[in-house]
């Protein structure tokens, strides 16, 4: 039974990744605790609450209807659903249960941080980002108009129960901008990954439950494993931002409209991989594999009509970037990175101009 462990030192909790492991959410309940609130969308309470509604029998709980979509995540949600918690009887005893995307993940997860200065959360995502990524970590938070999540807290959740089963009613999309953030994960940590991705393309997005549920549970485990090294991103945890740099460059560029996110990460790894074949990290015929493997989880919307020049100014503002020298993660072989600041410009912009004029 894949069930994997976040162990930070100072906090340790289950993740679950396995088919089925909703209708298992019942014993990672903690007895004996007030109100449960559960942070959801209506569109996927409709689609997979009968099962969370079975494991909450007998307990005093409440559904909070979260909006969904990236407009609605903003404080003024946090407010709203905060005084509905209080209403409710909510006090330090209540327990959130963020059910349903990545959104969901984060401004629940931020509710519960802000709520009576702070109440446990169990995060359940419900998108393939969201299972991959955003439920593991502890990582909360909401936009502010000036920019995305720029106000969040760190707050590792209680548990992560993670059921691939879910995925089956995702939209095509949304499962496949997902899919990039695994082979993410595959090519920066685990080579049976990346190779489970490259030979099983056809599996993989057929949905064939065995396929999915083993790409999830790898990615998931891998997740953990970084996240349990580095809680708080001083260091190995930037590997996850493979592909990141230029991804949020080329998302920003076009106004958060044309690309998921997982998408432009795509996007963003043939960057990357190019600027680790520039950079000397890998050879050309690693470069192409890896570069091909990637291409073939597409179409993405073109880059066409995006400047080269646009793209390296928001590069160069990176809110990663370290006293003015963006940290970039390279890859220097199948599931093993390296991250380096002493890159050239020159390189970058031949890395980017590649993206920016293939089509797929
Ligand atoms: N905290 C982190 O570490 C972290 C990491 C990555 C991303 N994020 C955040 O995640 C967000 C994006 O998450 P997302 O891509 O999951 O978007 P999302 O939460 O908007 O979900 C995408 C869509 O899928 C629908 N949906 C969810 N589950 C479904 C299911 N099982 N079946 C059918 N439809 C379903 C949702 O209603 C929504 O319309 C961003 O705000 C990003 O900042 C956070
Ligand atoms: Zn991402």
């Amino acid at each position: 039974m894949p069930t994997f462990t976040v162990d930070t030192g100072a906090v340790e909790y289950p993740v679950v990744a396995e088919r089925g492991a909703l209708q298992r959410l019942g014993e990672f309940l903690p007895p004996r605790r007030g109100v449960l609130f559960v942070v959801t969308e209506d569109s996927v309470w409709r689609l997979h609450g009968a099962s969370v509604e079975r494991a909450l029998e007998g307990r005093r709980w409440r559904r909070l209807l979260f909006p969904g979509g990236e407009e609605n995540k903003r404080l003024a949600q946090v407010e709203a659903m905060a005084g509905q918690m209080v209403e409710a009887g909510g006090d330090r005893s209540s327990l959130v249960l963020a059910f349903g995307g990545g959104i969901v993940n984060d401004v629940g997860g931020f509710l519960a941080a802000v709520f009576m200065r702070g109440v446990p959360v169990i995060q359940i995502p419900t998108t393939l980002l969201a299972q991959v990524d955003a439920g593991v970590g502890g990582k909360t938070g909401v936009n502010l108009a000036a920019g995305k999540n720029l106000v969040g807290a760190f707050h590792q959740p209680l548990a992560v129960i993670t059921d691939p089963d879910v995925l089956a009613t995702l939209p095509e999309r949304e499962y496949r901008a997902g899919l990039f953030e695994v082979i993410k994960h595959g090519i920066i940590r685990s080579e049976p990954l990346f190779r489970l991705m490259q030979q099983r393309r056809e599996a993989v997005l057929a949905r064939e439950p065995g396929a999915v549920e083993e790409m999830v549970a790898e990615s998931v485990r891998i997740k953990c494993e970084v996240v349990s090294l580095d809680e708080k991103e001083g260091g190995l945890r930037r590997i996850l931002n493979f592909g990141h740099t230029v991804g949020h460059a080329l998302e920003a560029e076009t106004g958060y409209s044309r690309y998921l996110h997982g998408e432009a990460v795509g996007l963003g790894m043939l960057a990357a991989l190019r600027l680790s074949e520039l950079a000397g990290r890998i050879s050309s015929g690693l470069c192409a594999e890896m570069s091909a493997a990637v291409r073939a989880y597409g179409p993405l919307p073109p880059a066409q009509g995006l400047a080269a020049g646009g793209v390296m100014a928001r590069l160069r503002r990176d809110k990663k970037a370290i006293q003015g020298a963006v940290h970039w993660v390279l890859a220097t072989g199948i599931g093993s990175t390296e991250v380096s600041a002493d890159i050239r410009d020159e390189w970058v912009r031949e890395a980017v101009a590649s993206v920016l004029e293939q089509s797929w």
